[in-house]
């Protein structure tokens, strides 16, 4: 077997055994497969794709390049394809673990435009996202709930793939995405899992046929991995709630623990907790979510967020959002928003200081966008649109008027755009 008869089958659109797909993986993960072969393999998958077993097959071999770990309790986990202001995860873990569920998240950092929920959770001064295996599994065993960053043995040929694809243009692709994520779930040990595949212009699934290709695909692999997984389809064509930015996001959280908040946010954090909670006690989707609304309502959410916090060596008296800077953008036109390019408002984010640029760029905690107007709001001319929250001395203000559309008319719009079992 040669790599270079395994790139000439994919080119040819054939199909991968286990033995092959094992022959790649652990090849490169050894070093003994060079960038440019590796490179021209995953161009070949990004443009001829995989099916159902090649994408199972190699899922399971990249979740065996690294550490696995066993729980010897039920676990359930989430995760987000990523998404501009999505802070689901902060409102989601506290009301789970309110409910007897145990969770054992993983979480990454920001990529690309999108915030990751380890970064949010650093902008509360000492939250601890470095614990070790015991000390993450021991908080689990007393509160139900523990958040770590993804620990570097997880899933090692994933990390050295990733890597490659992201600078070779072989990201978005579904099955590459769909192994990626599962093998990380596999290693990390999730026996139930709850996936919020994000569609739009803020999400890597641009299309709603893309998106369900892609929860479909992911949810198949789940079920031969014998992980309990629902793949809830959500709307990314405007950031989720209306703060953006990590102190921003941590303190909107909050207001939906506290009863207030935003209600998209709101609700997409309400049903992808109830499928959670579905999963984990096997109850219906109904009897979890009167559950889930009970703990939000009774505030045993909150307190099971701040218990969290505290466990982790967060003090949230000294969480602060007030930078140097505020910047204000007023509407140039009257009528309803009726679009928001969600990526390019990331991307405003991120140059305002909330992620990285490059991989050794600090984060501004204290940075972020709060979003005055949304979709189908009226506007009239000189309404404040946005308000810029920054360390710097930059004017964006242009850049955000140029990604809305403002028009006559009120859009279709709907949060939970499908559900795949
Ligand atoms: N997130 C991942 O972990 N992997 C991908 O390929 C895309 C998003």
């Amino acid at each position: 077997m040669t790599m270079y008869d395994i790139i000439e089958k994919k080119k040819n659109r054939l199909i991968l055994t286990k033995e092959e797909i094992s022959f790649f993986v652990n090849k490169y993960v050894n070093n003994e497969i060079p960038d440019y072969q590796m490179s021209s393999l995953l161009m070949a998958i990004a443009l001829n794709g995989m099916n159902a077993k090649e994408v199972t097959d190699l899922t399971l071999v990249m979740a065996d390049s690294g550490e696995k770990i066993k729980f010897d309790f039920n676990v359930v986990d989430k995760h987000s394809t990523g998404g501009v202001g999505d802070k689901t995860t902060l409102i989601i873990l506290p009301i789970v673990a309110s409910l007897n569920c145990k969770i054992a998240k993983m979480s990454g950092k920001g990529l690309g435009f999108t915030g990751g929920t380890i970064d949010k959770l650093k902008s509360i001064p000492g939250f601890n996202t470095e614990l070790d295996l015991k000390k993450f599994i021991d908080q689990i065993k007393d509160i139900n709930v523990s958040l770590i960053s993804q620990t570097k043995n997880i899933a090692i040929a994933d990390k050295k793939i990733y890597a490659l694809r992201d600078v070779t243009a072989t990201v978005d692709s579904i099955p590459l995405i769909a192994s990626s994520i599962m093998s990380k779930k596999i290693a990390s040990g999730a026996s139930n899992l709850v996936l919020d595949i994000k569609v739009g212009s803020g999400a890597f699934m641009k299309d709603i046929v893309s998106a369900t290709e892609l929860g479909q695909t992911m949810v198949n692999i789940g079920k031969n991995a014998s992980i309990n997984t629902v793949a809830v389809l959500t709307d990314m064509s405007q950031p989720l709630g209306n703060n953006i930015g990590n102190a921003l996001e941590v303190i909107e959280a909050i207001d939906v623990l506290n009863g207030k908040g935003p209600a998209d946010l709101r609700e997409i954090s309400i049903e992808l907790a109830t499928y959670m909670v579905s999963l984990y006690h096997k109850i219906t989707y109904d009897m979890a979510k009167t559950k889930v609304i009970e703990v939000l309502e009774n505030k045993q959410a909150l307190n099971k967020f701040y218990q969290f916090v505290q466990y982790q060596g967060g003090n949230l008296s000294l969480l602060k959002a007030n930078p140097k800077y505020k910047y204000q953008v007023y509407s140039n036109k009257e009528g309803y928003i009726t679009k928001i390019n969600t990526e390019e408002v990331g991307k405003i984010a991120l140059l305002l200081g909330t992620g990285r640029l490059t991989k050794d760029d600090s984060i501004d905690y204290e940075a972020g966008i709060v979003l005055n107007k949304k979709i189908n709001d009226f506007v009239k001319v000189n309404d404040l649109l946005a308000t810029f929250y920054t360390n710097k001395e930059i004017d964006l203000c242009d850049k955000y008027l140029n990604s809305i559309e403002i028009s006559n008319q009120k859009t279709n719009s709907n949060l939970i755009l499908g559900v795949i079992k």
